[in-house]
């Protein structure tokens, strides 16, 4: 067998998920039979200064010749980075990822990948135009339960999907824990709210069952219905946000499907941080698939036939494992001693897309990420909300 391929990444921000992928990412990819690619941090930028990028390298455990820069333009000039991921608040995606693509980088960008379906257009137009790699970093559609659970759908395991319920709601004390409203998850200026934090995972979980599984000729947008309540403190951000989605389907594969998407940044999926109640539903004629919390980080499946047979599965995350003295997690949270916390599966499919010499993620294109965008456009438009120009705008250059 061939050695495996060594794929050099830039890290754009350095704030909390940052930090989180990033030490993923350094996890050996053996340790999750992962043999044809190998990562490495090469370089890190941070907006406000050299030596915070600096402190970052470190505390990720980067290696000792990664380069540390104090702005992103930087970063994107350095000739040994074969790509960046990008990790500032959605509000900066497209003036980020713009940046990267017009110095010819490959881009893996976080999610929610931009602000407005114009903005993820004008990046696929670039990408394409100067055919680089682009993906946006759901990173849930890239673990193995998802794999699997697309797998149950595609191979006809519950028949044609026929609704799927779909929450991601967490619950805080929004008053409490942003009380100055300048955090992200509320602030207007950073696209704040829930539906392009949380509820992109709550659409993810929708249109991997019911669009990406159909085939690609039979993939249609659908039509939407929304009700959106802002939080009340900063107002142009939504607090709690509900989507009904029918999707058009000939009768052949099934007839046309309708899915729920909820999320709320105050009301919890399953309250009390219990993880018993399946906050996914996927369910066909022949059964129900359930997907339990968090949505966006789920380790336990259970199929349920019409006869009433029941399949329960575990899903845990591999890492360097027990012993290893490793950790991860997001935020306050730890995982488990040598737990990966997953977002390596995203960073190989990135990576082996660039071995392989592919433009875009396999789990979902470019085409599924604008359509994505513009149900959320639909939504924050019957929502009447709408965040400031600087933001929504496809201008490049604007300062922000
Ligand atoms: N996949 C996941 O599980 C997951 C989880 C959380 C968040 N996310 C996504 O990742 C992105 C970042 O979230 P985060 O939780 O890491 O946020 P964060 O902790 O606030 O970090 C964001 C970083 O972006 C940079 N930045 C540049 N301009 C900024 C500005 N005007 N205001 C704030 N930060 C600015 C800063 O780094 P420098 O100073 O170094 O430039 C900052 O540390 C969001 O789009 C979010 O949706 C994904």
């Amino acid at each position: 067998m061939s050695s495996p391929k060594t794929i050099r990444w830039g890290i754009l921000a350095t704030g909390g998920i940052a930090v989180t992928f990033t030490k993923d990412l350094l996890v050996d990819p053996t340790t999750r039979g992962v043999k044809h690619i190998k990562h490495t941090v090469v370089a890190a930028a941070s907006s406000s200064s050299k030596s915070r990028a600096e402190s970052f390298l470190k505390d990720v455990g980067a290696p000792s010749e990664a380069k540390a820069y104090g702005s992103y333009e930087e970063l994107v000039k350095d000739p040994n980075i074969d790509i960046i991921y990008i990790a500032t608040p959605h509000s900066h995606h497209y003036q980020n990822a713009m940046l990267c693509l017009e110095a010819g980088k490959n881009v893996l960008c976080e999610k929610a990948f931009t602000v407005n379906a114009a903005q993820a257009r004008a990046l696929a137009d670039r990408a394409k135009e100067k055919g680089l790699f682009l993906m946006e970093a759901v990173w849930t559609r890239y673990f193995p339960l998802s794999v699997y659970v697309r797998e149950q759908i595609t191979s006809g395991r519950i028949g044609p999907v026929a609704r799927v319920f779909a929450d991601n709601s967490m619950a805080t004390n929004p008053e409490e824990a942003w009380k100055d409203g300048k955090h992200r998850m509320v602030n207007p200026e950073l696209a704040g709210g829930a539906l392009l934090d949380l509820g992109i995972y709550s659409l993810t979980w929708v249109f991997q069952t019911l669009y990406h599984t159909q085939p690609e000729s039979a993939r249609k947008p659908p039509k939407v219905l929304a009700a959106l309540k802002n939080y009340g403190a900063t107002q142009d951000a939504d607090e709690t946000t509900t989507v009904v989605l029918s999707f058009p389907r000939s009768e052949e594969l099934g007839g046309d499907a309708h899915a729920i998407a909820t999320t709320s940044i105050r009301i919890a999926t399953t309250p009390g941080g219990n993880t018993d109640a399946p906050g996914i539903r996927i369910q066909g004629p022949k059964g129900e698939i359930q997907v339990f919390p968090p949505a966006f980080r789920p380790t336990k499946t259970k199929i349920i036939g019409k006869d009433g047979s029941v399949e329960e599965k575990e899903w845990p995350q591999p890492g360097p494992g027990e012993g290893s003295g490793w950790y991860n997690g997001f935020g306050g949270g730890k995982n488990a001693e040598g737990e990966g916390h997953g977002m390596f599966w995203e960073a190989d499919e990135a990576a082996s897309a660039l071995v392989e010499g592919r433009k875009e993620g396999k789990y979902e294109g470019l085409e599924e990420s604008i359509v994505i965008m513009e149900v959320m456009d639909e939504v924050r438009r019957q929502g009447g909300l709408t965040y400031p120009e600087k933001i929504e705008t496809t201008k490049y250059p604007t300062q922000l």
